[in-house]
């Protein structure tokens, strides 16, 4: 198929709302000036009858407007100039790229795909805030809204599940856990839990899905211990969920599926991810708060780093990307498969970073136990989740 039978091709595929599904448009082919930087059409329905949802990004601003498909001129719009034009419809896809040169690389493929003409596409809710346990926990008022001051922790919540979520399919999947069942749950806990609303939230979400979990939310203070505890007994799960108090460093190993942590403080996540790896934990999913450790050790910049640390603005910044590659690194090295990944949008929380972990138990690669260790002798560094598995480094050729 040539770039003008494509074209054409593409023009019925986008004008039949019956079966488009998606068109996109973006990059820009040579010498030539579209009016924005990408363009996203689906249809949508609005009262009676379906229309074109057109949005135009022009690399800043986002705006959109309906048409009816006989009031777009859908051609003059793919020979506008874009580079890449994909369109989708209910049974096939058809993409076609535009060379420097004016060349068509035009790929066709059969796929089936579903139509979604709502016109809110807003993300799925993974938590009803009516249920009665969000209530009980405080996140939702008597009448099933949540509360003001809460709506950040709701959100942090939901998306930490829905990171958890595919994460435990994957791994489920891929062999790295065994399937739970009601007599070898899979085992949860939930490091510096503070109020448990990411323990509860666990709990709950995973039960209504007929996962069966033992939950264990572990926080410092006793108050804690006693509040979710009395939470857990009103809701009756105590059976299935329980608090202890005590600080994590104290906390003996124990066989653990998944160790996750939400903002626990400073060198709390550091105990946390030391007692997970200890701990044999498949997954680990935390999310860091405040960084002090590395910064504070960060006297001696090595140069030309000197650039970056005379500001303390960004000597701090630089002080949590090191403290959160170290962790990575660490975790890679004692075969986990890591990746780190902004869990929420940066409105609801700055500290929306997270470390993800998957035990696969590969051999600790020698070269990036010598990236590892360049790396703290540069800053000449000692991280505290070095201290804290020294052994465990040590046993793959880490001595410091
Ligand atoms: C910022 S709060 C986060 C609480 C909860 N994960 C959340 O996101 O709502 C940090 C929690 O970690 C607890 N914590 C701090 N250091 C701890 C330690 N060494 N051992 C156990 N808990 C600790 C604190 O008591 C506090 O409840």
């Amino acid at each position: 198929m040539d770039l003008e039978e494509a074209l054409a091709d593409i023009a019925e595929m986008i004008a039949d709302t019956s079966t488009l599904v998606r068109a996109v448009l973006s990059g820009k082919r040579r010498n030539m000036n579209p009016s924005s930087q990408r363009v996203d059409i689906r249809p949508v329905l609005l009262k009676e009858s379906i229309v074109l949802h057109v949005m135009e990004n022009d690399g800043i601003r986002t705006t959109a407007k309906n048409f009816l498909p006989s009031e777009l001129n859908i051609r003059e719009l793919l020979e506008s100039g874009y580079a890449n034009i994909l369109a989708e419809s209910t049974s096939r896809s058809l993409s076609a790229r535009i060379s420097k040169k004016g060349q068509a690389l035009v790929h066709e493929e059969k796929k089936v795909a579903e139509q979604n003409l709502s016109h809110d596409r807003s993300k799925k809710r993974l938590l009803d805030s009516a249920d009665p346990y969000l209530v009980k926990i405080g996140i939702s008022d008597s009448a099933g809204n949540i509360k003001p001051s809460r709506q950040d922790k709701f959100r942090q919540v939901e998306e930490f599940l829905r990171i958890l979520e595919p994460t435990l399919d994957s791994s489920l999947s891929a062999g790295h856990l065994s399937a739970p069942t009601a007599e070898k749950p899979l085992t949860i806990v939930d490091l510096g839990c503070g109020h448990a609303y990411l323990t509860f939230a666990a709990h709950q979400y995973l039960t209504k899905k007929s996962t069966p979990v033992h939950v264990i939310g572990i926080d410092i203070r006793e108050e804690s211990r006693l509040r979710n505890e009395k939470i857990a007994k009103e809701l009756q799960i105590d059976n299935t969920i329980e608090f202890q108090a005590g600080e994590i460093s104290r906390l003996p190993a124990q066989p653990v599926d998944v160790a996750i942590a939400l903002h626990a403080c400073d060198t709390a996540t550091d105990d946390a991810l030391a007692w997970a790896v200890k701990s044999g934990a498949a997954m680990i999913l935390a999310a860091p708060c405040c960084h002090h450790d590395i910064q504070k050790q960060m006297k001696d910049s090595p140069q030309p780093w000197g650039i970056v640390t005379r500001h303390g603005l960004l000597k701090e910044r630089m002080g949590d990307l090191l403290t959160d590659a170290i962790r990575a690194q660490i975790l890679k090295l004692l075969g986990y498969r890591v990746d780190t990944i902004e869990f929420i949008a940066g409105e609801h929380t700055p500290r929306n970073l997270m470390i993800r972990g998957v035990r696969t138990g590969a051999a600790a690669d020698p070269a990036e136990v010598e990236k590892y260790l360049d790396l703290i002798g540069e800053w000449q560094l000692k991280p505290a989740l070095a201290v804290r598995l020294s052994e465990e480094l040590s046993a793959v050729g880490v001595t410091t």
